[in-house]
Order: C-alpha cells, then structure tokens, then sequence
C-alpha cells in the first residue's frame, strides 16, 4: 500500500484516485481552490464500494508533502506552481499535455526543444518524473481496466529519465489494469504527445509499440 499524492482534482485526477483506491492505495487529492472545495468530491469516492484504501483532501503542499509517490495532473500552465522542495527525492507521474489554445503558446515546446514532461523535470529537479497516463481518455482510465493477461489488454506508454522511477510505474500501472510500453528517457515522450498515431488510441501493447515506432517528431504537440 502506498500514499499516493495528487495534485490536480478534474478528470484525470479524479479517474486515477479511483483506480488507486480501488487497488487498495491511500490518497491525499489536492486542486488549486484549497481543500473545502474537494469535500463532495472526496465523500464520493470514499463511499465507492469495494473502495478499499483511504482518501483525504489537502493542499497542494500537503498533498505532495504527504506522498511516497506523486501525480501532477494540471493544465500545463500551472506546472510552474507545483511545490517542489516536499516532492524532492520522489517518483512523480506527470499526465499533463500541451495544448497552446488552453496553455499559450510556450517557445521551447512549439520549437521541439524539449517535451512538456522535460519542462516539469526542470521545475523539479531533486524529483524523478514519469510521463504516463497521458494519452489516455480520463473516463478509460476506470473503464478500460482489466487484469494481466486478458486478450488485447490496453496498453500505456511511459517514459522518465530515472529508470527505477519507470519501473515502480510500471508495476503500478500494472497492478490498476493496463499493460506497459516503455519508451525509455523523458526526451522521448513526444512519441505519445497529442497529434501522434497513439495519442487517444485503443492500443494493445503491440499495437501501442507500433504507433510509438512510427510517430513523426513534426506531428506532436
Ligand atoms: N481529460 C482527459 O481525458 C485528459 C487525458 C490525458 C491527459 N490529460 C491532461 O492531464 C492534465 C489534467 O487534465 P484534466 O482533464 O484532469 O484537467 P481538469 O479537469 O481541467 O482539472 C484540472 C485540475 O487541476 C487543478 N489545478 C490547476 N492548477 C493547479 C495548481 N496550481 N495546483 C493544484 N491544482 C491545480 C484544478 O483545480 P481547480 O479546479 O481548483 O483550479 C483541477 O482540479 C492536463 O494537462 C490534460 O491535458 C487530460
């Protein structure tokens, strides 16, 4: 059982507390309206059956102080207010994508200097962060769970610099129901970024590797 710290409450947020509590995970969900703004939300997952871990809300600090493993699941905008002295020394998954219409147009990112995940790792540099659940539909992430094994399991990519950071992911991505595609460093994340063939696609694994394989640089985001 791990605490899992998440910093973000909208879709994704709230699709992946769901599955880790389902897993038996305890989380501290966290937004930018402060705690008392989440109480609804939180009494609803906590009355989820079989939910079988704990959740509480907190602040962004407190949710990433209280965390073995974090989530940063915001407009990409924000990332710059995400706390980084209490996520020092942690795995930290980042979901977040660019899209310049509800972020602004950001050099780096437009010029494909670096990825969005790459701009998150320099904001946390004492932090190992996984690009993963990104390129997946919030409301798949609880529905298109299945355990290993099943014929045709969905399958999500990864990618972070740290690669025992990727390999605890892995197992828990595992672990909520879908199979793995490592894509190695965080430099090659643009591969699953939006405009890319996998970007929102039904992937099995293999078909997942091929997407990745054949993604063109100029096509993402
Ligand atoms: N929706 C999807 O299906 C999907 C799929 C894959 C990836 N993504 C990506 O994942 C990220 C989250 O998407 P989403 O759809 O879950 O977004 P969303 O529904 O708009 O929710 C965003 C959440 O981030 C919180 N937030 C904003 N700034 C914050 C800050 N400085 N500190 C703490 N929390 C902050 C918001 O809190 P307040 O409401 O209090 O401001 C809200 O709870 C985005 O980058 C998105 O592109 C989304």
């Amino acid at each position: 059982m791990t605490t899992i710290g998440i910093i973000g409450a909208g879709h994704i947020g709230t699709a992946l507390a769901t599955t880790f509590l389902d897993a038996g995970h305890d989380v501290v969900l966290s937004n930018s309206r402060g705690p008392e703004t989440l109480a609804g939300l939180v009494a609803g997952l906590a009355a989820r059956e079989p939910t079988r871990g704990s959740i509480r809300a907190a602040t962004a600090e407190d949710a990433a102080a209280a965390a073995e493993l974090a989530v940063v699941t915001i407009p990409l905008k924000a990332y710059r207010n995400v706390p980084v002295a209490p996520l020092a020394g942690k795995v930290v998954i980042d979901t977040n994508n660019y899209y310049p219409q509800r972020d602004g147009a950001i050099a780096e990112l437009d010029e494909h200097r670096t990825t969005s995940a790459q701009l998150l790792q320099q904001h946390l540099p004492e932090s190992a962060v996984v690009k993963a659940f990104n390129h997946i539909q919030a409301a798949q992430i609880v529905d298109r769970r299945s355990p290993a094994g099943t014929a045709s399991r969905r399958a999500l990519a990864i990618a972070g610099d740290d690669a025992a950071a990727r390999t605890r992911v892995a197992a828990l991505i595992d672990e909520i129901g879908f199979d793995l595609v490592d894509l190695g460093p965080l430099a090659e994340s643009w591969r699953i970024e939006p405009g890319t063939p996998g970007y929102g696609a039904e992937d099995d694994a293999d078909q997942l590797r091929a997407h990745l394989a054949g993604a063109r640089r100029d096509d993402a985001a």
